[in-house]
Formats: structure tokens, sequence, C-alpha cells
């Protein structure tokens, strides 16, 4: 019997440098403290949660939110394995607004949050749910990520290149006309948060990243995941040298913001409760 979805995923993700560098980075500059509470949201099998409690093991209030039931199982395992406090919802973000009665510390969302339906909405309901001095922090992939220059992901290389020679029907959007920092900013703004940070990581990964990446998503069709991957691979092997010839690198971009608050706002808070 084929693994689950969530299963499947954990195995290969957890393997990869993408993964791995992406939430540790995201979760080492969050700020983490004991007695937080954070959502994770797009948890996926939990990798982000995961950093997060590799940063402080004990004492996060964690929410975890994906629209997967599977990944959601796989997660409660692989976060309920290192006995934190945690909540699970199998829910589509843009309802994070219903599924968090009490205001949070930590937004975390790793390689996801550009890429729901109606990302500009899912920010104002994150806007209502953060509290003022708290903070949203995500990362994007560099392959749906314009960086500047000339530099692509090796995955971005890869459609171009297959698309190019007539084995894909579509291609990525050329590099500048996908989002960049001042666009993903200024729909920050719009969403009420002020732009806190923004940070360009790159890092090395083994040959094997890219076919890792396809296992994943496999970009040929197939009748099973199986055979997509398969028929994904096959296509990898036949454009090595052209994707090679585009010197690609692998990098994600982090961004934090804030609420825009007023500092009545700020006090209240502050000192809702104290009488
Ligand atoms: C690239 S994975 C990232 C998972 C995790 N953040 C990590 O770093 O491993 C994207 C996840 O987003 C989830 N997802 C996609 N659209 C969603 C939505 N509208 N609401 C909630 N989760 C969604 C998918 O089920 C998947 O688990």
């Amino acid at each position: 019997m084929a693994p689950s979805l969530g299963s499947h995923y954990h195995a290969i993700a957890s393997q990869m440098a993408i993964y791995r560098e992406s939430n540790q980075r995201l979760a080492q500059a969050a700020g983490l403290k004991p007695g937080m509470r954070v959502v994770d949201l797009a948890c996926g099998s939990g990798l982000t949660s995961l950093a997060a409690l590799d940063v402080v093991p004990q004492g996060l209030h964690l929410t975890l939110i994906d629209s997967s039931q599977s990944m959601i199982d796989e997660a409660r395992q692989n976060v309920g394995a290192r006995g934190a406090e945690a909540t699970y919802h199998v829910a589509d973000a843009i309802t994070v607004g219903q599924l968090v009665s009490e205001k949070v510390d930590r937004v975390l969302c790793n390689l996801s949050l550009w890429y729901f339906a109606q990302p500009e909405e899912v920010l104002r309901e994150l806007r209502k749910v953060i509290k003022p001095t708290g903070r949203l922090c995500f990362t994007l992939l560099g392959s749906y990520f314009n960086v500047g220059g000339e530099v692509v992901s090796p995955y971005w290389a890869l459609v171009k290149v297959l698309h190019e020679r007539g084995a894909l029907p579509r291609a990525l959007p050329d590099v500048d006309r996908l989002p960049n920092q001042r666009s993903i900013e200024g729909t920050l703004l719009g969403a009420g948060f002020k732009p806190l940070s923004f940070a360009l990581d790159e890092f090395d990964a083994p040959d094997e990243e890219l076919a890792n990446w396809l296992r994943l998503y496999p970009i040929a069709p197939g009748a099973t995941r199986a055979e997509a991957a398969e028929k994904s691979l096959a296509l990898l092997e036949s454009a090595r040298d052209e994707v090679a010839a585009w010197k690609p690198r692998w990098r994600t971009v982090r961004f934090e913001a804030q609420p825009q608050v007023n500092p009545e706002e700020i006090l209240l808070a502050k000192f809702a409760g104290k009488k």
C-alpha cells in the first residue's frame, strides 16, 4: 500500500536541505521564548514546529493548522512525540481568525503563505490574531520570488528548459514578473502589518535535492503519485546539463512583520486584565 501523503511528505522533506535550512532559520530568528503562543500555519508534517521546539524545548503553546488531514495526522505524530503542548486543526488558512481564540505571540509560516489562493485575505485574518507586540515570520521559495539579478533556482531552471523543449505545457513566469521584496512589503502594509526585516538565505544542497523536490511535487502527469514522480525524474535526467548551465542556487527569503498599531493599543494589550 502507498504511504499516506503526510508520511510520504515527511520521509522526503525531512531529508531536504531546503526544508531543514528554512525551518531552522525561521525558528531561530523568531525570538521564541517559553510561554509564547505560536501558530504554525500550513504546518505540513510539523517540521516548523519541530524546529521551534529545538529552539525552545518546553513551554511553547503550539497551534498547528493545515488544510490536509493526512498532513495533520503526520504532524500530530511527530510533534506529539516531543511531548509538546499542541492543538491541531484541519482547516484552510483563511479561517485562522475562527480557530485562534486567544491572541498569539508568533505566527510561523514556512514556504507557504504566498501560495494560498488569497494571501491578502489570509494576512488580514492573521493581523487580527497576532498580539500588538507579536510577529508574523514567514519564508518563501526562491523559485517563486524575484531576488534581483540573474540567479535562478534549480527548479525554475528545470521548468524553463523543459518548457522550451516542448516537454511541459506551462513555464514558471519570467523572474521579473515574480513577487519581490517591495511588492510583498506593500502587500503586508496593505493588510495592516509593518515590515520589520527581510533576509535572503542561500544554501548548498546535494544533487539529490531537485530529485527529491520532484518526488514531492512531480511536474509530469501520472496515474499515481509514484508514476508522476518517475516520469518527472526521467525528465530531470534528460535535462541535467542544461539546468546546470544556468548555475542555479537554492534560495529562500524570510520576512518578519508586526501588526501596525497605535501606542494606545499596545498599552491596552500590556495592561489588559491588570486592575
Ligand atoms: C510546502 S508545504 C510546507 C509545510 C511546512 N510549512 C514545512 O515547512 O514543512 C505546504 C503546506 O501547505 C498546506 N496548504 C496548502 N494550502 C493551504 C491552505 N489554503 N490552508 C492551509 N494549509 C494549506 C499543504 O497541505 C502543505 O502541507
